[in-house]
């Protein structure tokens, strides 16, 4: 499946990663700027925080309690599109799942 990076001036970076792998690991694989997955993909750090795009979000899914908690104390512009690209395995029907890269991670 397709993924797509916007970044905070509108560049994109579109990029095939493997069904089961997280939106995280495809990005840090392909050199995306501004995610960087520091824990791992533990769900501990915020570094992958993205803005998942609305025609998306029903797809993706809401984030469980632990993420939600990091979500509103680690990062630094929390959104309801908020989510952490580590938690989100990529499957067949994401293809051209579509997320905003934030201009920071904490
Ligand atoms: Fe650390 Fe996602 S990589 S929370």
């Amino acid at each position: 499946p397709k993924v797509v990076y916007v970044g905070g001036s509108g560049q994109e970076h579109a990029v095939d990663g493997a069904v089961g792998e997280s939106v995280m690991a495809t990005a840090v694989k392909n050199g995306v700027p501004g995610i960087i997955g520091e824990c791992g993909g533990n769900a501990s750090c915020a570094t992958c925080h993205v803005w998942v795009r609305a025609e998306f979000a029903e797809l993706v899914g809401e984030p469980d309690d632990l993420e939600q908690d990091l979500l509103e104390m680690a990062v630094s512009e929390p959104r309801d599109s908020s989510r952490l690209s580590c938690q989100i395995p990529l499957s067949p029907e994401l293809d051209g799942l579509t997320v905003d890269v934030p201009p920071q991670q904490p």
